[in-house]
Order: structure tokens, then C-alpha cells, then sequence
């Protein structure tokens, strides 16, 4: 053999050993990142959460039974099922065991894009009820998740309202006294509420009011196009999210009527004109029954103090119940599955007088007004109505 052979392969041999020696304290396993609790980290983090130098694995015994990815260097590694990677450092004389801060595996959560209701998905009701309703007709926000809260300067409640659009709420005309001087910068407006005195952060959605229109034909003597749209913008300029708590309601189309009888559902936080002091501050419900026109018009109930524009439903025994929706706030009714808003909150005589059903402004009348408004034509065609 010459020597230029045997050193070429003495040469091989040392940079084998070179490389094997250099590789020994590489970790072998793939993960540089911490997915579950890091016990196939291999990454080269070195310091412990409190930023102390972890110590070399080589200078203690390796736990029994350690996974593998210890040896002679010193990074965070988890070998015996710990909640997270560990180092042992040296704290004044004594070594201690220090947990390490590894970055997950898991890719930074990207926020979903926020969901925002269509025309297509109007008047769903979450699934996910709340399982106990006090106190008989308190209900969750989940359930009439289309119904606004209006404050005036901040705190004082003024008015309920509906979500119609992700950025425009239908209420009635007489909440503004002022009419067109109202000061809208005055006005918020409030999604999933539970009560009008508690605020939850997580359920509430807030808004400030970019424009009024009330409907240019509102009589205040008689209430006859009791009306108004409010378009609403958040801190951030958008319009409402999508949530449990927070949807919009459908529109049915123009001039559908729904049968005399028909159950419907007025909702609200009890802050009616005539309910004085006695309102709950809690999101209540009641069930109504809608009036015929004659019955509504005739002399015992009102007479001729009802226009075409508005219609009436009461509780069957004229109890306070159908006093408990606020001015502004829904009256929905259920077809195929779906909440239509029918009616606003508009006036009646006293709470609870025999024969002095509430009265509501017939939504679908304005379905023209409403398009015509908001430039929003897709959401007062009443699509999601079923046609027989
Ligand atoms: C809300 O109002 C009710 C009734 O007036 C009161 O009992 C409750 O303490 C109020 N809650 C808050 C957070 O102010
Ligand atoms: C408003 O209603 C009252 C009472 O019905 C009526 O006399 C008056 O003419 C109405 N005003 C307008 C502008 O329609």
C-alpha cells in the first residue's frame, strides 16, 4: 500500500471522529418548537423562564427511563413527562429544577375572519339557549339576539331597537323628541345586552350612531309612521359581528299579513312609557297575539286612532305582559324557523287596560323606505320568507 492511500484513509477516519464528536451533543430529534408538553423538543433553548443558564445534562444522572435528547450540552428538555421542558440551574449553592419557556409548535392563531350576518342569514335563533329563564319571562340575549339597547349621554336607556342590517337598526320615531335636531353624537347603541345596567364585555358589542333618519311622514300626534333607522359604527368603524349574541332579524316581505291569533313575541327590557319605576333592568320577553284590523279598529279598542301603518297584538288575558317590550323594540313572529320582524313598539293605552292591546308599527310597510334608506335592496325583499 502507498502512503498516499493510508493517509487518505487515516484523513477519512479522523474527520469521521472530527464530525461524530462535533454531532454527539447535536440533538437528533426533529422539533424546535414545544407541541404538547415538549418532550420531543430538540431545540436550543438554554435559559429557564426566570432566565437562569440551565446547567449540562452530563453533570447529573439521567433520569431513569429519560426519553432521549439528553447528553453532554445544556438545553431545556423535558425526559420525564414534565408539564414543559426543564433545566436544572444553580440557585446560590443549590441546583434546582427550572421549567423553560419554549415557543409552541402551534402556528400563532389567526384570528377567524369576523362573521357578519347576510339577508341569508337573518332571524336564527342560537341553538345554544340558556337552560334556566328566571323568573318566568326574563330570557337571554341568545334568544331575541337582534334587539338593541339605545342610551342617551352614556347611561340613560332611551329606546329598544332591532337589527336589521349588520349596520342598521330599525326603532321607532317617537324615541327622539328632538326629532332631526336629536344629537346623534349623544346616542349609543348597545348589542347583547342582559340588562340595561350591566355591562358583559364579552357578550356586548357598542356602538356610536353615524346617522338618524326618521321617517320623514312620523305624525307625533297620532304616531303614524313611527319609524326611524339608525345606522351604527364601531370604535373601529365596522358594523356588528356575527354572535350568539348579536344577530340580525329578518324582514318580511311587503304587505304579508300574518293570520289574527298568529304568536308573536315582543321583547325588551321593560322600559315602556307607561310601566313607571316598576321595569326590570333584565332583557324580558312576552308572547302576543296578533289583533285583526277590525277587532283593533273598532269602537271599544281604538277606533280610528289606528292607521294602516300600525296593528295590534296583546297577551289573550291583558296581563302586564305586553307591556314589557320597550318603544323601539321587535315584535317578531316565527315562520319556518325564522324571527320576522313585524312590528316596533309604538304606543298603546295604559299597560294592561282590557281592550288597549299594545300597537306596533307595521314593519313591512316601509320595506320601500327601508331600501331606499340604507341603499340595502337585498335585505327588504323578503327572500327568506317562504312562498307557497
Ligand atoms: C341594576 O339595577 C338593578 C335594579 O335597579 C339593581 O338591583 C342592580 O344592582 C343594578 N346593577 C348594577 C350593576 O348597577
Ligand atoms: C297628524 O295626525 C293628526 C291626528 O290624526 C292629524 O289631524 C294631522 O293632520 C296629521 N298631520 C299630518 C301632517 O298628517
Amino acid at each position: 500500500m502507498n502512503l498516499f492511500v493510508i493517509l487518505v484513509i487515516l484523513a477519512a477516519i479522523s474527520t469521521d471522529v472530527a464530525f461524530s464528536q462535533r454531532r454527539s451533543p447535536k440533538p437528533r430529534g426533529k422539533e424546535m418548537c414545544r407541541s404538547g408538553d415538549g418532550s420531543s423538543y430538540r431545540g436550543f433553548v438554554s435559559k429557564s423562564t426566570l432566565g437562569n443558564t440551565c446547567l449540562n445534562w452530563n453533570k447529573f444522572k439521567i433520569p431513569s427511563g429519560a426519553s432521549k435528547g439528553l447528553g453532554n450540552h445544556n438545553y431545556c428538555r423535558n425526559p420525564d413527562q414534565s408539564v414543559m421542558p426543564w433545566c436544572r440551574v444553580r440557585k446560590g449553592k443549590k441546583i434546582v429544577r427550572q421549567l423553560c419557556n419554549i415557543p409552541s409548535c402551534s402556528t400563532p392563531t389567526v384570528k377567524p375572519p369576523q362573521a357578519v350576518d347576510t339577508e341569508l342569514t337573518c332571524g336564527e335563533v342560537s341553538e345554544r339557549r340558556m337552560h334556566k329563564i328566571v323568573g318566568g319571562s326574563f330570557t337571554p340575549i341568545e334568544s331575541h339576539p337582534w334587539v338593541v339597547a339605545l342610551f342617551h349621554q352614556g347611561n340613560r336607556f332611551l329606546c329598544g331597537g332591532s337589527l336589521i342590517t349588520p349596520c342598521w337598526v330599525l326603532t321607532a320615531a317617537h324615541c327622539f323628541s328632538d326629532g332631526k335636531e336629536t344629537n346623534i353624537q349623544r346616542l349609543s347603541v348597545y348589542l347583547g345586552k342582559m340588562a340595561i345596567n350591566e355591562t358583559d364585555a364579552e357578550k356586548e358589542q357598542g356602538f356610536t350612531v353615524e346617522k338618524l333618519i326618521i321617517h320623514q311622514k312620523y305624525n307625533e300626534s297620532n304616531f303614524n309612521n313611527d319609524i326611524a333607522l339608525l345606522k351604527i359604527k364601531s370604535s373601529n368603524g365596522g358594523c356588528a359581528v356575527r354572535s350568539a349574541s348579536a344577530r340580525t332579524v329578518c324582514l318580511p316581505p311587503s304587505h304579508t299579513q300574518l293570520p289574527a291569533g298568529f304568536q308573536c313575541k315582543i321583547a325588551g327590557f321593560g322600559r315602556e312609557r307607561y310601566t313607571a319605576w316598576h321595569y326590570s333592568q333584565y332583557l324580558k320577553q312576552a308572547e302576543v297575539k296578533l289583533l285583526s284590523k277590525t277587532d283593533c279598529t273598532s269602537e271599544s279598542y281604538y277606533g280610528g286612532l289606528i292607521t294602516e301603518n300600525m296593528f295590534c297584538a296583546g297577551s289573550p288575558d291583558w296581563s302586564t305582559d305586553a307591556c314589557k317590550g320597550d318603544s323601539g323594540g321587535p315584535l317578531v313572529c316565527e315562520v319556518s324557523g325564522r324571527m320576522f320582524l313585524f312590528g316596533v313598539v309604538s304606543w298603546g293605552e295604559g299597560c294592561a287596560s282590557p281592550n288597549k292591546p299594545g300597537v306596533y308599527t307595521q314593519v313591512n310597510n316601509y320595506n320601500k323606505w327601508i331600501a331606499a334608506k340604507t341603499g340595502l335592496s337585498k335585505y327588504t325583499t323578503g327572500v327568506m320568507f317562504p312562498t307557497k
